[in-house]
């Protein structure tokens, strides 16, 4: 009787035990399970965000050559053709001296000149490097000032900026489209830009004072400047803000060490 029920207790633990084992060893699979679909699904998405970084970069790439052909394709075209109307007129100049026409044809061709120089260069890459962000975008500045449409300040405690020609680029196309937003859609009449020094880091602020839009609002309808601007941030570690008020206005800031960009 005694032996029966030894072996009914050894049959219970050990019946339990198998119980117990075959549980942990099932949680065991499980849980590796879990873990192994979860790292696939994180692969993926890494994956994922990388192809998306690529498809961008290659985007941004064919853009900055599109803008490279148009720089050449200005300087060499019309760029010539208004060199020969420069070469005439200066040739005018000698032939009709002091006669006022003249003078302004003079004064006429050489601004157009200038114009088309800003313009081949604020699309080619290289010269925009060699130019400096700081000086380019005072240029921009100057450049809506003159249409009258706006009063414009601009104010840079740098002369120049020590940063990769990538980044100086990328933020040169962030503010084009910051600009070009205002002159689209703000209805402003001021324009405030200032490049300034908040301890380690560069703080360039962008400010408008036009009707300012509200993103949340059903009827925004968002376009591809501003989030290219925010995919271009991201690429180069630059922090972006934007903070927009209706009736008051819209303020960008791009935030950044020189050294990390
Ligand atoms: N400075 C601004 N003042 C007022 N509204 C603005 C300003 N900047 C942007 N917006 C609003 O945000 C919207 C989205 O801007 P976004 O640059 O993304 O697109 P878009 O300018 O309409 O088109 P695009 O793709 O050509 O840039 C604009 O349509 C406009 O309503
Ligand atoms: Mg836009």
């Amino acid at each position: 009787m005694q032996k029966e029920n030894q072996d009914i207790i050894i049959a219970i633990i050990s019946g339990t035990l198998f119980v117990l084992l075959f549980g942990f060893i099932s949680f065991l699979v499980v849980v590796s399970y879990v873990r192994r679909k979860r790292k696939l699904l994180q692969e993926k998405e890494a994956r994922e965000i990388a192809y998306q970084k690529e498809l961008l970069q290659a985007q941004l790439e064919m853009q900055e050559h599109t803008f490279r052909t148009i720089a050449q394709e200005i300087h060499d075209n019309v760029g010539q053709i208004l060199g020969l109307v420069k070469l005439n007129v200066n040739l005018l100049v000698l032939a009709l001296k002091d006669n006022e026409i003249v003078e302004n044809l003079r004064q006429q061709t050489n601004k157009a000149m200038a114009e088309l120089r800003y313009l081949g260069n604020s699309y080619h890459a290289d010269r925009l490097a060699e130019q400096g962000l700081v000086d380019a975008v005072k240029q921009q500045l100057e450049q809506l000032q003159k249409t009258g449409m706006f009063a414009t300040t601009f104010y840079s405690e740098y002369d120049r900026l020590q940063i990769s020609k990538n980044a100086l680029i990328f933020l040169y196309r962030m503010l084009q489209e910051a600009l070009n937003n205002i002159v689209k859609h703000a209805k402003a009449d001021k324009i405030d830009l200032s490049i300034s020094r908040k301890g380690e880091e560069v703080c360039i602020t962008l400010k408008d004072n036009g009707q300012g839009f509200n993103s949340a609002d059903g009827s925004f309808k968002p376009g591809i400047g501003l989030v290219s601007m925010q995919e271009r941030a991201a690429m180069i570690n630059v922090q972006m803000e934007l903070n927009s008020k209706l009736g008051v206005g819209t303020t960008i800031q791009f935030r950044f060490k020189q050294k990390n960009v």
